[in-house]
C-alpha cells in the first residue's frame, strides 16, 4: 500500500532517515521553516491540504538544557504542537505517529524480582525530572486524550548520519584533542535512526494504537558508547570516565534510561539489532570506520 505520509521536523536526524526508508510512499517532509508545529493555524492548514494517511511528528525542541530556561517554548513545541496535530488528525481521519523519549522516566532503575535493574516498560509510571521531560509527557498525554488512532514511540540516545549527536561530537573531539572525559554512570539504550526509521514505518501502518518503546538491543553507558566509537574509528583517544555529579548542567539527566520493547515485539516489529551493530553501520555511513571497524563489517555473521 502506498502511504501518504507527512513528516514534521524534516531536517532533524530522525526525519532524514525516515524519509529515506519511506521512498515507496508519497512523502511530504516539512522542515521547521516550512511548518512550525506550535502554530495551530498552520498545522491545521497543512494537514487539511495534504490529507495524509499518517502524520509522523519528529519535530521537537530537543535542547534539553535550553528547555530548562524556557519552559513556555518547550511546552509550545513539545506539548501543544502534538496536540494541534492530534486534533487535526482526528478531523481528517489520519494516524499520528508521535515521538517521545526516555526522559519521561525519573532515571532511577526499576528492579526485577531478583533485585536487579530492569528496563523501563511502556506501562511504568512516568516521572520526568526536567522541563524537557515534562513537556514530552504533556505531549504524550494530549495525543492520547485527543486521538484514539495514535502511535506514541518512546526512544532514546539517538544518533544518525544527518544530525548532531553524541557520536558525531565524540568523533570530532577525539580527533581534535586526542583526549575526552565522558560520564560512565548514566546507562541507556543507544539507538540509531537508520534502525528506528523502518520500525516507525511498520508501526505507522500496523493499525495498533498505543505506546511503544523502540530502541536498539543492548545497553551502554555514555563512556561505553564513546569507547566503542573510538575503537571502531581506529582513533587513539585518552578516554577518562567521569561521574555525573561533576557536571554542572541545568537539566538533570536520567541515570537509567534502558527501555524494554515488549509492546513493539508483540506488535510484530522486527527487533532492532544490537547498538554496536548500529554504531558500526553509522560509522560506515559517515566514512569513519578504521581498520578494525572495516573488518567488523566484513566478518561473516
Ligand atoms: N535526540 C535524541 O537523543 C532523542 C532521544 C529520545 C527521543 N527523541 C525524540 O525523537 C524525535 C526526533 O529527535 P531528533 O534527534 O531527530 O531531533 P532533532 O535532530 O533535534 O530534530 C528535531 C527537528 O525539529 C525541528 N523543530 C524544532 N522546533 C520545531 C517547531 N516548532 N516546529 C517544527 N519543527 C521544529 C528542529 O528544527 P530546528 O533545528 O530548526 O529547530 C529539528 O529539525 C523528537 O521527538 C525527540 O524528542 C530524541
Amino acid at each position: 500500500m502506498t502511504v501518504r505520509l507527512l513528516v514534521t521536523g524534516a531536517g532533524g536526524q530522525l526525519a532524514s532517515d525516515l524519509v529515506e526508508v519511506c521512498d515507496a510512499d508519497e512523502v511530504t517532509a516539512l522542515s521547521h521553516a516550512e511548518l512550525d508545529v506550535s502554530d495551530e493555524a498552520s498545522v491545521h492548514a497543512a494537514v487539511r491540504e495534504l490529507r495524509p494517511h499518517v502524520v509522523c511528528n519528529t519535530a521537537a525542541w530537543t535542547d534539553v538544557d535550553g528547555c530548562e530556561a524556557d519552559p513556555d517554548r518547550a511546552h509550545a513545541v513539545n506539548a501543544l504542537g502534538p496536540w494541534w496535530l492530534a486534533r487535526v488528525c482526528r478531523d481528517v481521519g489520519a494516524t499520528l505517529v508521535h515521538l517521545s523519549t526516555d526522559y519521561v522516566f525519573d532515571g532511577s532503575a526499576p528492579l526485577d524480582g531478583t533485585g536487579s535493574p530492569r528496563p523501563w516498560e511502556e506501562t511504568d509510571p512516568v516521572a520526568p525530572r526536567s522541563v524537557y521531560g515534562r513537556s514530552k509527557v504533556a505531549g504524550e498525554q494530549l495525543v492520547r486524550d485527543t486521538l484514539p488512532d495514535h502511535v506514541i514511540v518512546r526512544t532514546a540516545w539517538l544518533a544518525g548520519a544527518h544530525g548532531s549527536n553524541f557520536v558525531a561530537t565524540m568523533l570530532r573531539i577525539g580527533r581534535e584533542r586526542g583526549t575526552a572525559t565522558v560520564v560512565d554512570d548514566q546507562v541507556g539504550s543507544p539507538t540509531f535512526t537508520a534502525d528506528l526509521a523502518p520500525a516507525l514505518r511498520h508501526l505507522a501502518v500496523a493499525g495498533r494504537a498505543g505506546t511503544y518503546h523502540v530502541v536498539n538491543a543492548g545497553r551502554a553507558s555514555w563512556y561505553d558508547l564513546a569507547a566503542a566509537a573510538f575503537e571502531l574509528a581506529g582513533l587513539e583517544v585518552d578516554l577518562t570516565p567521569q561521574p555525573s555529579s561533576e557536571l554542572d548542567r541545568p537539566a538533570p539527566r536520567p541515570a537509567w534510561s534502558v527501555l524494554g520493547t515488549r509492546h513493539a515485539r508483540l506488535a510484530g516489529v522486527p527487533p532492532l539489532p544490537d547498538w554496536r551493530d548500529g554504531l558500526t553501520r553509522l560509522l560506515g555511513e559517515l566514512g569513519e570506520l578504521g581498520d578494525l571497524g572495516e573488518s567488523a563489517t566484513s566478518a561473516p555473521s
